[in-house]
C-alpha cells in the first residue's frame, strides 16, 4: 500500500477536524496553507487544535507549497463559491495536484460557473488530475436522496428541506450567511445582481445530473431568517441583537423536460439552545416516499465526506469530475491508501515518486 501524501488548504474549522481524520486514516500530510498571522509559521496540529505536533508548520505561499511536495491531492475548506475559488483550484490543477473541496459551488458548478468549470476541466485534463465538490450535499442532500428515488416507480415532485446550524462552522460561513446584518442590509445584498447562487441550486443540479433528466425551469426566492431575541454566535464571537439577521432560507425549484419537479428548501441559521439539524425529503408519484435524517451532525458529516472522498478523487479520470460521477460513497475501514489504484498516479508520475 502506498500512503497517501496531502495537503491542507486552508486550517479553519472543518480542515482542522479533517486533518485529524486524515491522520487517523493514514493520510501523511505534507503541507498545510492558511493566510492569517495567527496561524502562518506555527505547527499544524496546534493551530488545528489537535493536542500534539504534526512536524507541517502552516504556510502562506500556496505555489511554493502545490509546486514542491509531490502531493497526491489539496483538500481544500477556503470558500463557497466559485469565483473565490477558481484561482485555489487553477493552482492544484497547474502544479499537477488532484483537488477536493466542500466549496458548495464546486458540488455541481456546470450551471452556475459553466466557464470557469470548463477553464478547470481543461486544466485538469491537460495535467492529469481530478477537481472534486463534495461535503455534506454529497450523501445527505443527493446520493441518499437518488438512493431512495431508485425505489420509485413513476415520480411527479421531489421535496427536500434541510437546515443546519450556523455556529457549526467558522466564521466564513457565519459572513456568507449574512449574520448580524440588518433586514435592509440583507434585503440590499439580496437586491445585487451578482449575487452567488445558492446551495440548493447546485445541489439540485447535481441531483437533476444523477437522474438524466433535463432541466426547462429554475426559480430561486431567498427570506432572511430574523432574531426573535438576542442569539449568541459564537464563531463570530458576538450576540445578535432581536432584529437582525441570523442567516437566511433559500427555496429552489427546477422544473424538468421530463415533468418531474424538485424543490428544495434549505436554512442556514444560528439556532437557539435545543434546536437541531434536520434533512426531510418526500416523494410523490408512486408511490409515495419519505427520508428523514433528525440530528444530523452536519459539521463532522461534512469532513467525513470530505476524507472519505480521497481516494474517490485520486482515482477518479482527470477533468472537474463532479461527485455523483465518481463511485458511490463508502465508510473507508483501512487506512485511505489501501482504497488507491495506481493507474492514476503512476501515469502522471512515474512509478518511483
Ligand atoms: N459543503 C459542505 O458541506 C460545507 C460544510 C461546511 C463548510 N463549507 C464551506 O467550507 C468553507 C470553509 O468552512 P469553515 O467552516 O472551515 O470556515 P472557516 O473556519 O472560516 O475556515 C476558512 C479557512 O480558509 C482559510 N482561507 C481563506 N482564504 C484563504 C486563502 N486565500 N488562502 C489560504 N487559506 C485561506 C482561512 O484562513 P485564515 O483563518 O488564516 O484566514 C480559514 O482557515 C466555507 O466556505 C464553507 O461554506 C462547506
Amino acid at each position: 500500500m502506498r500512503r497517501i501524501k496531502a495537503i491542507v488548504y486552508g486550517v479553519g474549522a472543518m480542515n482542522s477536524v479533517a486533518t485529524r481524520m486524515m491522520l487517523e486514516k493514514g493520510v501523511d500530510i505534507v503541507g498545510a496553507l492558511a493566510r492569517s498571522p495567527q496561524k502562518v509559521g506555527r505547527d499544524l496540529g496546534e493551530v488545528a487544535g489537535l493536542g500534539f505536533p504534526t512536524g507541517v508548520v502552516v504556510e502562506d505561499d500556496p505555489e511554493r507549497v502545490l509546486s514542491s511536495r509531490q502531493a497526491d491531492i489539496a483538500v481544500i475548506a477556503v470558500a463557497s463559491y466559485m469565483s473565490d475559488m477558481y484561482e485555489h483550484l487553477r493552482r492544484c490543477a497547474e502544479h499537477g495536484v488532484n483537488a477536493v473541496t466542500i466549496s458548495e459551488e464546486a458540488l455541481y458548478p456546470w450551471n452556475t460557473a459553466p466557464m470557469e468549470t470548463a477553464e478547470l476541466d481543461r486544466l485538469a485534463r491537460q495535467n492529469g488530475v481530478t477537481i472534486t465538490g463534495t461535503g455534506h450535499q454529497d450523501v445527505y442532500w443527493v446520493n441518499l436522496v437518488s438512493m431512495v428515488l431508485a425505489t420509485a416507480h413513476r415520480i411527479e415532485t421531489v421535496t427536500g428541506r434541510a437546515s443546519w446550524n450556523v455556529d457549526d462552522f467558522g466564521p466564513e460561513v457565519a459572513k456568507d450567511q449574512r449574520v448580524d446584518t440588518t433586514v435592509d442590509d440583507f434585503d440590499t445584498w439580496l437586491a445585487e445582481a451578482d449575487r452567488p447562487p445558492s446551495f440548493g441550486r447546485n445541489t439540485l443540479g447535481a441531483l437533476v445530473e444523477d437522474l438524466g433528466l433535463t432541466t426547462v425551469a429554475v426559480e430561486s426566492t431567498t427570506r432572511p431568517e430574523i432574531a426573535q431575541e438576542p442569539v449568541r454566535s459564537e464563531s463570530l464571537e458576538l450576540t445578535v441583537d432581536t432584529g437582525r439577521v441570523i442567516g437566511f432560507t433559500d427555496v429552489d425549484t427546477v422544473k424538468t423536460h421530463q415533468g418531474i419537479t424538485l424543490t428544495f428548501e434549505m436554512t442556514g441559521r444560528l439556532y437557539l439552545p435545543g434546536e437541531a439539524d434536520i434533512n426531510d425529503w418526500t416523494v410523490t408519484g408512486e408511490p409515495e416516499l419519505h427520508l428523514s435524517n433528525p440530528a444530523v451532525p452536519t459539521g463532522v458529516t461534512t469532513c467525513t465526506q470530505l476524507v472519505n472522498r480521497i481516494p474517490d478523487v485520486i482515482n477518479a479520470p482527470p477533468g472537474f469530475i463532479t461527485m455523483e460521477k465518481l463511485p458511490r460513497p463508502r465508510y473507508r475501514t483501512y487506512p485511505l491508501g489501501m482504497y488507491v489504484h495506481e493507474r492514476k498516479r503512476f501515469l502522471r508520475r512515474g512509478p518511483l515518486s
